[in-house]
C-alpha cells in the first residue's frame, strides 16, 4: 500500500506542509512517497492507492502546473476510481483563498471518481496554512497524513 504526496511550491511553503504531511503517512506505517507535481507522471499515479495534493492558493485555485497534471491524467480516467484523495494549501493571507483552492483540487478527485474525506473537528476540507506552516500548522498537517493513511488502510486492508 503506498501514498503519494504531490506539491507545488515556488518559495517553500507548500513544500514544507507537504513534508509535515508525508511524516504523519509514514508515522501511521504506510509508505509514502513525496514528489515535486512536475517530477510526476500521469502513469505513476495508477501506483497508489491514496493522493494527496497540495498547491500555493493562486488567484483562489490551484496552480497551472497541478491543473496540467490533471488535465494530463485523462488517459487514465476511471482507473483511479475508489483510490483515497486528499489536499492541502498555503495562501499568501486568511480567507485568501486557500479553501476554494483545496476545493478545486477536490474537484478534479472527485471526477476521477476518489474517495475524500472531511473532517468534523480540525480544518474542514484540509490543510490550509498562511505562508510557511506554523508549529499548529504543522501538527494540522501530520494528523491529516495520520488520517489518509489510516482511511486508505481500512479500505485496502492493511
Ligand atoms: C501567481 C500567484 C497568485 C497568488 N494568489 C493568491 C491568492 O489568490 N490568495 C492568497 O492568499 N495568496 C495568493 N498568492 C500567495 C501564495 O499563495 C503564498 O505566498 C503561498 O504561501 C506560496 O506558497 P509556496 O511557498 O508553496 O509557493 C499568490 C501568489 C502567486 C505567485
Amino acid at each position: 500500500m503506498k501514498i503519494l504526496v504531490g506539491f507545488c511550491s515556488l518559495s517553500g511553503n507548500t513544500k514544507k506542509m507537504a513534508e509535515a504531511i508525508a511524516r504523519g503517512v509514514k508515522d501511521e506505517g504506510v509508505t509514502c512517497d513525496l514528489k515535486e507535481v512536475s517530477q510526476i507522471t500521469v502513469d505513476e499515479l495508477l501506483n497508489y492507492e491514496g493522493l494527496i495534493f497540495g498547491s500555493p492558493t493562486y488567484y483562489g485555485l490551484m496552480t497551472a502546473d497541478l491543473k496540467r497534471l490533471f488535465d494530463d491524467s485523462v488517459k487514465h480516467h476511471g482507473k483511479l476510481t475508489g483510490k483515497i484523495g486528499g489536499a492541502f494549501t498555503s495562501s499568501g493571507m486568511m480567507g485568501g483563498g486557500g479553501e476554494t483552492t483545496i476545493l478545486s483540487i477536490f474537484e478534479a478527485l472527485l471526477i476521477h471518481g476518489m474517495i475524500i474525506a472531511g473532517d468534523a473537528k480540525m480544518q474542514h476540507y484540509g490543510p490550509l496554512a498562511v505562508g510557511a506552516p506554523d508549529n499548529e500548522a504543522e501538527k494540522n498537517c501530520m494528523k491529516y497524513g495520520k488520517k489518509i493513511a489510516a482511511l486508505t488502510k481500512k479500505i485496502y486492508g492493511t
